[in-house]
């Protein structure tokens, strides 16, 4: 199977480790998950692979995307990546390659960087690529870089705390799917008084409607858990239908609050 379009939700992974991770994803495929997000980053790669392995559901059902760390994005260290990566999860493609955060200060000018992603991608190690974490203006010049119609996917922090408006109207106005990651602000909200009130109406949980908040937006969220029954649920919220009350209390939420922001983040919008 080749899918063309992210599945809804994706798994995240970042944080899990070791054992617990391949666990987790495991329990994730069984229950019907088909997207599963990894980086070289998160150092789990092999347990994603052993999950993926070990799982009933199979390599082709199962869309997989991995990301290329800041500083490996020069052509050679980018296909060194990858290639590393394909080992590490005993497979001989990705579905979806990102580079993980766009390059600090352009140290590998995005020409370089792009056309090493699209190379992987037309040697058939990536069935897609994409980016993440990149700026307006970064996929304006991605998009003068690679043309229209290449980039499947920004993939940028979107929660009800931070509802990036610009960064995702842009992106969906330029035919970039956008996939939202800390869909529920690393657990900040389940403990938000208006997202209980809506689930207390709707017989659902917080994370539940954050989840289908995003999906009514369509961006594609990509919850991670090592719980069973919270992996349930968060495949189960893409069946929510949440009615323009709920999603206009949910628009006042916004407050700018941002958890990724490390030190070589690109000057936000
Ligand atoms: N591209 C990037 O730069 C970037 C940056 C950050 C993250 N990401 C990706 O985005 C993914 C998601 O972000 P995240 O893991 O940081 O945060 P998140 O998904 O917003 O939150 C994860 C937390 O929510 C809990 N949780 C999950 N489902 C729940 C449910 N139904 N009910 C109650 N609690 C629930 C989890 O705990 P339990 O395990 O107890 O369920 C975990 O503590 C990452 O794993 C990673 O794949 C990408």
């Amino acid at each position: 199977m080749s899918y063309s379009t992210l599945p809804m939700p994706g798994m995240g992974t970042f944080r899990l480790k070791g054992e617990h991770a391949r666990d987790a994803v495991l329990t994730a495929l069984d229950l019907g998950f088909r997207h599963i997000d990894t980086a070289v980053m998160y150092d789990n790669e092999t347990a994603v692979g052993e999950a993926i392995a070990r799982s009933d559901s199979g390599r082709d059902k199962v869309f997989l995307t991995t990301k290329v760390w800041h500083t490996d994005l020069a052509p050679e260290s980018l296909q060194a990546s990858i290639d590393g990566s394909l080992q590490r999860l005993g497979t001989d493609h990705v579905d979806l390659l990102l580079i993980h955060w766009p390059s600090p200060n352009q140290s590998v000018p995005m020409s370089e960087s792009l056309n090493a992603l699209k190379e992987v991608r037309d040697t058939g190690k990536a069935r897609h690529i994409g980016v993440s974490n990149f700026t307006i203006a970064q996929i304006d010049e991605a998009i003068d870089v690679l043309g229209e119609g290449e980039l499947l996917t920004n993939q940028i922090e979107v929660h009800p705390f931070l509802q990036n408006h610009a960064v995702v109207e842009h992106c969906q106005q330029r035919g970039i799917t956008v996939t939202g990651y800390m869909p529920l602000a690393v657990g900040r909200v389940l403990e938000d008084p208006t997202l209980m009130a809506i689930a207390d109406e709707h017989q659902l949980t917080p994370a539940q409607i954050a989840l289908a908040w995003l999906r009514q937006r369509n961006v594609v969220p990509i919850p991670a858990s090592s719980k069973a029954q919270h992996l349930q649920a968060n495949l189960d919220a893409m069946t929510v239908e949440l009615n323009d009350e709920d999603m206009q209390r949910i628009a006042q939420l916004d407050r700018h609050q941002r958890f990724a922001d490390p030190d070589f983040a690109p000057k936000w919008d």
